[in-house]
């Protein structure tokens, strides 16, 4: 048994810094992360300034942690490896993905049915229309810097239809979930995680818009059904509506876009494989999962030890942080093969990108349905796509993204011969 535990000696010291952002600054330390799974999957990943975390490497045990709630709580201190202040847990606790038992079931439930396969499916003509609009804006422009001018609008617009947001506020929320997302990145601002001030403006904006629609006559949208809905025995609060609006536009915005974007990326770093799926669109909604788990859009989610228990040999305290690494876990030798090689085909592919048990992702139907739309749209648009300057990846320990992407998009093959 490894004895090490938080509060006692670190176990044995990795060369890798999963806790600090520049580690991931030009992809995920995956060689690292290969020889951790094999001598140390339950890893003690020291922090400056605050207690470290045990990093949890192996599939298996992802999937153990993320199955017991009642061991392991999203609440107790939040999803992200940095501790926030008392006043930012307060608020990340309205969120769903930050609630634990029986109050987390009560707030899912009346959200779930808006987004089972089926609810999700009869959403599937408006997103490629939204998708064939975001395409044609792009034939316009030709050289585009992906990642904002192609990717973001994706979810942006899925989700103010989605939530009957005003569409001349849509972009202004696209980039306050980019500074809650991205604030570890000088580029955006910010130091930390989650920038705080983002964080509350984006839920005072929700208030006061739920407030507002409190006085009209409910509309077919996801806000009336929030509010509507029954959460355990009363209606949400409009406080508490905040935090789920947040949650929600912050998840969705940020992953899709990161999906998006390393998705076109890993694809024009596999050309054979982008000729495929060319030639047979349907093996596009395939290649989205292989790109969901080849670049998982987040590294990670935190948990916190309510008991002492032990993981794979390794005792782990009450108290202590426990950060389930997806990005490991879907490259798990004993689950997947060739697990570093992207392939388009792989089947059956049990990655964990969109977490596992009780707080799966909502939105992963939304997704898979956005990427599928999404590639096979921007397929059928541009026959050629190229890359024209450096892809640049966000700083950060926790979003798995590119925050630029120029590339060129040419509806000919003969444009680029210059013909
Ligand atoms: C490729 C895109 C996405 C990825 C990779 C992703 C990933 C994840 C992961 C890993 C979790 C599990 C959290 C945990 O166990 O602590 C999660 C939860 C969640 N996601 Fe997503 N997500 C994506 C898209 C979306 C979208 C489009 C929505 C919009 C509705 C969404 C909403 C949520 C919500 C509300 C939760 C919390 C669920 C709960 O705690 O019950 N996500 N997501």
């Amino acid at each position: 048994m490894n004895v090490a535990s938080a509060s006692g000696s670190s176990g044995p010291s990795g060369s890798v810094d999963l806790a600090s952002p520049d580690t991931f600054l030009h992809g995920a330390p995956h060689e690292a992360l290969t020889a951790l799974r094999r001598t140390d999957p339950v890893h003690w990943q020291p922090m400056d300034g605050e207690p470290g975390f045990w990093a949890v490497l192996r599939h298996a045990d992802v999937v153990r942690v993320a199955r017991h709630a009642e061991i392991f709580s999203a609440s107790e201190g939040g999803i992200v490896i940095e501790d926030p202040p008392p006043q930012t847990l307060a608020r990340v606790r309205t969120m769903l993905a930050a609630m634990d038992p029986p109050r987390h079931s009560a707030h899912r439930g009346p959200l779930s049915e808006h987004f089972r396969p089926r609810a999700i499916a009869r959403r599937e003509e408006r997103v490629r229309d939204i998708c064939r609009a975001i395409m044609a804006e792009a034939r316009e422009r030709a050289d585009v810097e992906f990642v904002h001018e192609v990717a973001a609008p994706l979810p942006t617009r899925v989700f103010g239809e989605f939530f009957g947001l005003p569409r001349q506020d849509w972009s202004y929320l696209q980039k306050l979930a980019e500074r809650i997302t991205s604030s570890q990145d000088p580029d955006f601002g910010g130091s930390g995680y989650g920038d705080d001030d983002a964080g509350a403006e984006m839920a005072a904006y929700a208030i006061e818009f739920a407030a507002a629609r409190r006085q009209h006559d409910p509309v077919e949208d996801l806000t009336s059904a929030i509010l509507r809905a029954d959460f355990g025995g009363h209606p949400m609060s409009d406080f508490d509506f905040g935090g789920f609006f947040v949650q929600l536009v912050t998840a969705g915005n940020d992953t899709t876009k990161g999906m998006l974007s390393s998705g076109l990326l890993t694809l024009l770093r596999h050309p054979d494989q982008m000729a495929e799926l060319r030639a047979d669109p349907s093996l596009i909604a395939r290649a989205v999962e292989e790109i969901v788990r080849y670049e998982n859009p987040l590294h990670y989610f935190r948990r916190t030890a309510l008991v002492d228990t032990v993981l794979a040999d390794t005792r782990i305290s009450a108290g202590d942080k426990v950060a389930m690494y997806y990005t490991s876990a879907n490259r798990d030798e004993t689950v997947f093969d060739n697990p570093q090689s992207f392939n388009i085909h792989r089947h059956p592919n049990p990655h964990l990108s969109f977490g596992m048990g009780a707080h799966f992702c909502l939105g992963a139907h939304l997704a898979r349905l956005e990427g599928r739309l999404f590639f096979e749209e921007l397929l059928a648009t541009f026959a050629r796509v190229e890359l024209i300057g450096e892809p640049v990846r966000i700083r950060s320990n926790l979003n798995n993204s590119l925050k630029g992407l120029p590339v060129r998009l040419m509806t000919e093959i003969r444009q680029i011969r210059g013909v």
